[in-house]
């Protein structure tokens, strides 16, 4: 009677920041990195969770209001109009804080594994709403990018558009797999701060803002369609000018631009940036036949950890 169901990691390719307020980003999933979630009938009443990284193992009922898996699973037994006494179990191999979507991937193994559990199903679409609503337990004003592209587990042109319109959200066409080299800075930086950081430069200057957000939105569609078109050599400079874009809003770093340069110098055709910045992730275009010369360059230059992936590739 034990269920399990797993979720990947995301990266998100082009267009964060800029997509809080309603322009379009690309983000794919990261299917090296999973999380997992188990779920079996448990003799004593109530749900126990064991959330492993967290190192941690408590009662569904003694949970605080702002506990995301405790949220998660009640939202989802209430969707799947459902109770039992059970047993959940948690683990992932993706980092926290880091920019891969370990929250929204954690959630998405867990109502996934509930689902089944119960011999019921749940689209993607029902995975990604419930999944939002522990998001926004992490940061205020989340625009839904990182549950949407787990949820779907594929690449995703993501809008987000105020209710009651709902959020665009459109699989798109990656020609010709790329290689995508991430490096990390080893710096957790909670995406919570940058947004609401962001909010304040955009409260005081809206205009300068909105010509940032105007031209991060313009890259996503050249992105767009150089993807579409298999037209990988333009995708380099493209991340590169998105990366200049999210300078000026304020959310790079001494260390994330130490990386780029590194990067760049050893031969990566452009680079920026990923998720909240400040810390996290910075991820490159690389000829995968330079892998070994740029990862070398940013370890050098204190990456935390370096890995490559193929994107758009079929696993
Ligand atoms: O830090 P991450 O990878 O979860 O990405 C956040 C992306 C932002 O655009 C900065 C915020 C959001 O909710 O879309």
């Amino acid at each position: 009677m034990m269920t399990s169901a797993s979720a990947c990691g995301k990266i998100i390719l082009f267009g964060e920041h800029a997509v809080v307020y309603g322009r379009p980003a690309l983000a794919a999933p990261l299917t090296l990195l999973r999380a997992r979630a188990r779920v079996e009938p448990r003799a004593q009443s109530g749900i126990l969770i064991h959330a492993r990284e967290l190192g941690r193992v408590y009662e569904l009922s003694a949970a605080t209001p702002d506990d995301a898996l405790a949220r998660l699973t009640r939202l989802t037994l209430d969707a799947l109009n459902a109770s039992a006494n059970l047993s959940i179990e948690i683990e992932s191999d993706i980092p926290m804080a880091s920019g891969f979507g370990s929250g929204a991937a954690i959630s998405t193994a867990l109502a996934r594994a509930l689902a089944a559990f119960f011999d019921k199903s749940l689209t993607p679409l029902e995975i990604s709403e419930l999944v939002y609503e522990t998001e926004k337990l992490y940061h205020g004003t989340p625009s839904g990018i990182d549950n949407t592209v787990i949820a779907f587990e594929q690449p995703i042109r993501f809008t987000r558009r105020p209710p009651p319109a709902r959020n665009e959200i459109a699989p798109f066409l990656i020609a010709r797999p790329f290689t995508l080299m991430i490096a990390n800075t080893g710096i957790a930086s909670p995406t919570k701060i940058t947004v609401g950081d962001v909010r304040r430069g955009w409260q005081m200057d809206p205009a300068t803002y909105e010509k940032l957000f105007d031209a991060i939105g313009e890259i996503v569609a050249q992105a767009s369609s150089a993807l579409a078109r298999g037209e990988n050599a333009r995708l380099g400079e493209l991340m590169t000018r998105n990366q200049l874009a999210l300078s000026a809003l304020g959310v790079s770093s001494r260390e994330i631009e130490k990386l780029l340069d590194a990067g760049l110098r050893a031969g990566a055709q452009g680079g920026k940036l990923s998720g909240g910045g400040r810390g996290g992730n910075v991820i490159f275009m690389i000829d995968p036949r330079d892998a070994e010369n740029i990862k070398r360059a940013l370890l050098d230059a204190g990456a935390a950890s370096v890995m490559v992936t193929e994107v758009g590739a079929k696993h």
